[in-house]
């Protein structure tokens, strides 16, 4: 006979729907069903649409983050001996941050064990990056990376499937059942992923604007502050910082191109943004791990970082002075007018880059790391007509018309003294402790 279950599906949707609050056995029993597959797919893409309208309380959202972290393995570096931080982006154009972020803490004494994905969509992934760089591998087991961590200081690796597997499921679920977009669910999806990698401190950058997962600022501030609690209540050190999305962060998109832009960073010049905002985050990562005070720039000017850089490259099979792959094609787009660019969107430019090659629209597409894009110039710039503005790259040119349409309205050369797109500041806010 078929073993009794605690609860039935249906009365747990039914309560969720009606806005009941569901209890700790009821969260831990229906994460767990569902991963063995005894809730069914059907069952659980209600579930998560009453989530999706109704929410659910700081303590729900906690239960649910434990049981999905309860569905799989749980790292543990305490034996390392020295303490660990990461960090977490929402997701953005252009964000290659974790590449010189990650040597640049390990450089300060601070393992960094950063598990990271593919992209999917107009977000590219750390992991396709990385992989245009000839010889270096995404996967590594656990030992390995325990040995990379004590050795080098620093890992950026494929994910295990051991990690939260309820996650996997339910992420894919939520992707087909339009349910990403809930604050509850994003936060237990991260966090659960986060906490399970066994960081004792973790820095989220939550991205707000018009190439951000979340648009609207005060969404991201409440997706933050709700990620912040969790760590916290897990015992891991969180803060989190509000950063701006409105504008592609850096000069490329794509992949090999954003490889050789963090290693520009890492010789201590790369565009200011993306200079900014890795100083910023490796100040927090190095702060919640109890490190005031650092010379973090310091590391990036005097070589520090760039041989951490390079010794956690080769540990992974990689050639870090191999060249990088280039594309075959090029199509530069040239200013029509004298001006100062006034407008430049993330989103078209995420996308078009997505469309040149260098995303992927199903999970088993592969990605052309040369493809992508250059910018030449940034809001504010003064441009004179016949300048290059920006260049598409891509190994085949019939990929150029549907990248173009992308990007038509996406920028726009005004007079000079018109007011500049999202003159803000880059890091708009910090939450934590
Ligand atoms: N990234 C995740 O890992 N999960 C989400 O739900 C959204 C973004």
């Amino acid at each position: 006979m078929a073993g009794v279950e605690a609860f039935d599906a249906v009365d747990l949707i039914r309560a969720k729907r009606d806005r009941r609050e569901l209890t700790t056995a009821e969260i831990d029993w229906l994460v767990e069903a569902y991963t063995r597959g005894y809730v069914a797919d059907e069952q659980m893409s209600a579930m998560t649409m009453a989530i999706f309208l109704n929410g659910m309380t700081r303590r729900e959202i906690r239960d649910l983050t434990m049981a999905m972290i309860a569905s799989g393995e749980r790292m543990d570096f305490s034996g390392l001996g020295k303490p660990t931080s990461d960090k977490h982006s929402t997701g953005g154009v252009g964000d290659k941050i974790t590449l010189p972020l990650m040597p640049l803490v390990a450089t300060f004494g601070v393992a960094v064990p950063q598990l990271s994905g593919r992209g999917l969509g107009h977000t590219g992934g750390t992991l396709d990056k990385l992989e245009s760089i000839p010889g270096w591998r995404a996967e590594i087991t656990n030992d390995e990376m325990f040995a990379q961590l004590r050795d080098v200081g620093g890992v950026i690796c494929a994910a295990g499937a051991g990690l939260a597997p309820a996650d996997k499921k339910l992420y894919a679920l939520r992707d087909i059942t339009g349910t990403v977009e809930a604050i509850p669910l994003i936060a237990s999806s991260i966090m659960s992923k986060k906490i399970a990698e066994g960081t004792s401190a973790l820095v989220l950058d939550v991205k707000f604007g018009s190439g951000a997962f979340l648009q609207d600022i005060e969404r991201s501030r409440e997706l933050a502050r709700t990620m912040v609690e969790l760590g916290e209540d897990a015992g891991v050190a969180t803060s989190a910082l509000l950063t701006n999305m409105n504008v592609p962060l850096g000069l490329t998109i794509g992949n090999a191109n954003e490889v050789r832009e963090s290693v520009e960073v890492l010789a201590g010049g790369g565009p200011a943004d993306v200079r900014e905002l890795t100083i910023a985050l490796a100040r927090e990562m190095l702060a919640v791990a109890g490190r005031d005070g650092e010379d973090v720039e310091g590391a990036l000017d005097d070589g520090r970082a760039m041989d951490t850089w390079r010794r956690a490259i080769a540990a992974q099979g990689g050639d870090p002075d191999a060249e990088l792959p280039v594309a075959r094609e090029h199509h530069v787009v040239t200013a029509d007018r004298d001006g100062v660019l006034v407008e430049q969107h993330a989103l078209p430019f995420g996308i078009a880059a997505w469309r040149l090659g260098a995303g992927r629209a199903r999970k088993q597409d592969p990605v052309q790391h040369a493809a992508g894009i250059e910018l030449h110039a940034k809001p504010g710039d003064e441009v004179r007509a016949g300048q290059p503005l920006f260049t598409l790259a891509a190994d085949e040119p019939e990929r150029f018309a549907r990248a173009l349409e992308a990007v038509e309205g996406a920028w726009r050369i005004g007079d000079p003294g018109e007011p500049v797109q999202d003159g803000g500041p880059l890091i708009a806010d910090r939450i934590g402790r």
